[in-house]
């Protein structure tokens, strides 16, 4: 059977929001949840938040999940914003036995660029580069539409700290930093990107794509590269996590994985 809907999952420093997506329209069939991110952030504490969100739209079937992690075959080998127990266990493993349902993992930021090639605004040419601006700094880099996995941009090395130190959302609220202040560490930062990787086109996601937000910065933004907000906002990581999920579904019937 086709799988239409897939529940997906975005995990997040700070938030885990949830909802059953439509995977061939790129749409929520109902509300989304939002739960905080337990504290601390551990591998019992996501569980019992992921099966609450399960129980909540009574879910049986394939989940997708965004993790704020490098994933590879299955295991997480970071956690910047978690709690460092993440670091190198079996995440997918993990979730299906711990939530009884397939799960699917892969880079949070990846997911949302993911659903953004396939119903929002990055272009399938050129080099597109997705940054999501939340607690930290997500990546996700996109040659003709095709996803250069875990970037993770965010950690590159960057006055005495990493770029997400110094430029993500969640250091704006922590330091108090003006709009203007902090757009100008993000235009420091975009032109810092520009000398490694000239991408034709900056997409910034993440809660500050939302256009009312969008419009306290965009003026003050002066990077070197077209760039513009993402279009699904916020929705981009659940969408791209159940779009995954679906990705693997269908190459694992193909016997591919
Ligand atoms: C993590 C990335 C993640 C980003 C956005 C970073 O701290 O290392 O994996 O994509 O935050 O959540």
């Amino acid at each position: 059977m086709k799988q239409h809907c897939i529940l997906g999952i975005d995990i997040g420093g700070t938030g885990i929001k949830g909802a059953i997506v439509d995977v061939d329209r790129g749409v929520f069939l109902d509300k989304k949840k939002r739960v905080s991110t337990p504290q601390p952030a551990n591998n019992i504490n996501i569980l019992k938040t992921v099966n609450q969100l399960i129980n909540h739209f009574d879910w049986k079937g394939p989940v997708g999940f965004g993790f704020p992690s490098v994933i590879k075959n299955g295991i997480a080998l970071t956690a910047a914003n978690l709690d460092k127990e993440w670091i190198n266990s079996k995440i997918e493993k993990t979730l299906s036995k711990g939530t009884g349902q397939s799960c699917f993992v892969l880079n949070d930021a990846d997911a949302a660029g993911l659903a953004e090639v396939k119903f929002g605004n990055i272009p399938k040419r050129g080099v597109v580069l997705f940054l999501t601006l939340g607690t930290g700094i997500g990546s996700a880099l996109f040659h003709n539409g095709q996803l250069v996995k875990n970037t993770e941009l965010g950690h590159l090395r960057f006055h005495h700290g990493t770029a997400e130190q110094f430029a993500s959302n969640g250091t704006r609220k922590e330091e108090d930093l003006s709009w203007e202040d902090w757009a100008n560490r993000l235009n420091e930062l975009a032109h810092h990107i520009n000398r490694l990787f000239f991408p034709d086109l900056i997409i910034l996601g993440g809660g500050l794509s939302k256009p009312s937000r969008f419009a306290n910065f965009e003026s003050l933004l002066d990077f070197p590269m077209p760039f513009a907000p993402s279009q699904l906002q916020n929705e981009a990581g659940i969408i791209g996590a159940a779009v995954y999920a679906k990705e693997r579904l269908k190459q694992m019937k193909k016997g591919l994985l």
